[in-house]
């Protein structure tokens, strides 16, 4: 049965090693950052806001929750990651396992995952930097500061600020890893120093009676929002999709992937509680796009609220920038293998980049970010993640059985238990989305089952 035909693990080394060309540039600490980078932004910025005022203070349960589903899930990846370290992540890793077709359909969902968050996130940048122009006394003409149908009773046409940050981001990555990573360092650090300024400005200014009640929509309250601030989680699978321009990958991916995520489950969880100590959770309804500097103007620190405003956008930079490279080196190893059009796969000369296959989906995103409305993006993100984070997990279990002896750097611990909890957690939060999420879900879905059958099937390099 040729949609289950596998790629042999022994090959997959050789190419990693053979590495077509990309440079080798990124160690612990930078993929740390990379980890960091892609993971705080939107989530802990933008949409804590709407987690507040559905779960109340349980805000940090819902945070914990989500964390755990992922932390499961990492420590899965971290263990393909540390054997099979080449480009390509989940889907690389679900083609040695469960055959072609279901590496497919990973790379086909991580489309939604990455393509779908790089258009989401820009459009949060973009009220950020507007609101940051705004504050120096400069307004865009309201035509162009939304997508279409983005704001109740205004009318615009496109968001042209989500559009430019995605070329401008675009152009970085076509340019080369070391670049990409230098202005990626000198952004993250930015991003924590203003968490870290929120946490001390704001931690004296806590009412212990502003938890009360902590739990005030019930337990329903606090599992629906783990869906939704799941978002604020994603990112830090993008480490494994850099394993090609990994130094001594086998152990520096693990401690990448599973460090930057633990550093952000801390954060998230103080930031939480901080949050919702200072301002009582309902306050948060009526500052839904920036609650995190919501809690500084309260408190009257008003010159740190637009300290906090620059972070934020400067943050969601960064979580734009790893998505992109993600995404592009996801497409790279997938028309590598012949089942996306080779041309997707060439490097360039100079910069010995992917530059096509970046430039495709930089284009993309900033259409998408540009005309359709946040909300409309976020929720897709999330389906589409819980179920690549569901699947590798499946496939680690699998693997174990399948090839016992194979070198890992890293072993998952309690297999299959971890994993095993991992698949329960993220499909119980799947589930916690809406309908509508499910239907276009779905529909994107038939559609890559359509073009696998049509088109990958014939040209995978593992037909000749
Ligand atoms: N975790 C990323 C964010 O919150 C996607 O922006």
């Amino acid at each position: 049965m040729s949609i289950f035909r596998k790629k042999s693990i022994e090959d997959l080394l050789n190419t990693g090693s053979n590495n077509n060309g990309l440079k080798r540039e990124l160690g612990a600490w930078d993929l740390t950052m990379l980890g960091i980078g892609a993971i705080i932004g939107t989530g802990i910025f933008v949409l804590t806001g709407t987690g507040a005022v559905h779960a109340g203070p349980a805000l940090s349960l819902s945070f914990v929750i989500a964390g755990l589903a992922c932390l499961f899930a990492a420590l899965s990846y971290a263990e393909f990651a540390s054997s099979v370290p080449v480009s390509g992540s989940t889907y690389t890793y679900a083609y040695a396992t469960l055959g072609e077709f279901a590496a497919w359909i990973i790379g086909w969902d991580l489309i939604l995952e990455y393509l779908l968050a790089v258009s989401a996130v820009s459009a949060g940048w973009s009220g950020y930097f507007q609101s940051f122009l705004h504050g120096i006394g400069i307004n865009l003409p309201e035509g162009i500061t939304a997508a279409p149908g983005s704001i109740e009773g205004t009318t615009t046409y496109m968001n042209l600020p989500a559009f430019l940050i995605v070329i401008a981001i675009t152009l970085l990555i076509s340019r080369g890893t070391k670049e990409t990573k230098r202005v990626n360092n000198i952004m993250v650090i930015i991003k924590l120093i203003v968490v870290a300024l929120f946490i001390i400005s704001s931690v004296f200014y806590v009412k212990p009676e502003n938890w009360q009640p902590f739990m005030p929509f019930g337990i329903s309250g606090v599992f629906s929002t783990a869906a939704l601030m799941f978002f604020a989680f994603i990112g830090f699978d993008a480490v494994a999709s850099a394993a090609e321009e990994t130094k001594n990958p086998g152990k520096n991916l693990p401690r990448g992937i599973i460090g930057s995520l633990i550093i952000c489950v801390a954060l998230y969880m103080v930031v939480s509680l901080i949050m919702t100590g200072v301002v009582p959770y309902a306050q948060f309804g009526t500052a839904l796009d920036h609650p995190i500097s919501l809690v500084l103007q309260v408190v009257g620190q008003n010159w740190i609220a637009g300290f906090i405003d620059v972070g934020a956008f400067i943050g969601m930079t960064t979580v734009i920038l790893v998505m992109l490279f993600g995404q592009s080196r996801i497409m790279f190893a997938m028309s590598r293998d012949g089942l996306m059009p080779k041309s997707l796969s060439k490097l360039h000369k100079k910069y010995k980049t992917p530059y096509a296959v970046t430039w495709m989906f930089g284009i993309i995103a900033a259409l998408l970010g540009a005309f359709i409305p946040l909300s409309d993006l976020a929720e897709l993100v999330n389906i589409g993640t819980l179920t690549a984070f569901t699947m590798i997990s499946a496939a680690v279990i699998v693997l174990r059985k399948i090839k016992p002896d194979l070198k890992r750097a890293f072993y998952c611990p309690w297999v299959p238990l971890v994993p095993g909890s991992a698949i329960v957690f993220c499909v119980f939060l799947m589930f916690q989305l809406g309908s509508h999420t499910w239907i276009r879900f779905l529909i994107w879905m038939v559609l890559g089952i359509i073009v696998y059958f049509v088109y990958s099937r014939k040209h995978s390099n593992l037909n000749q």
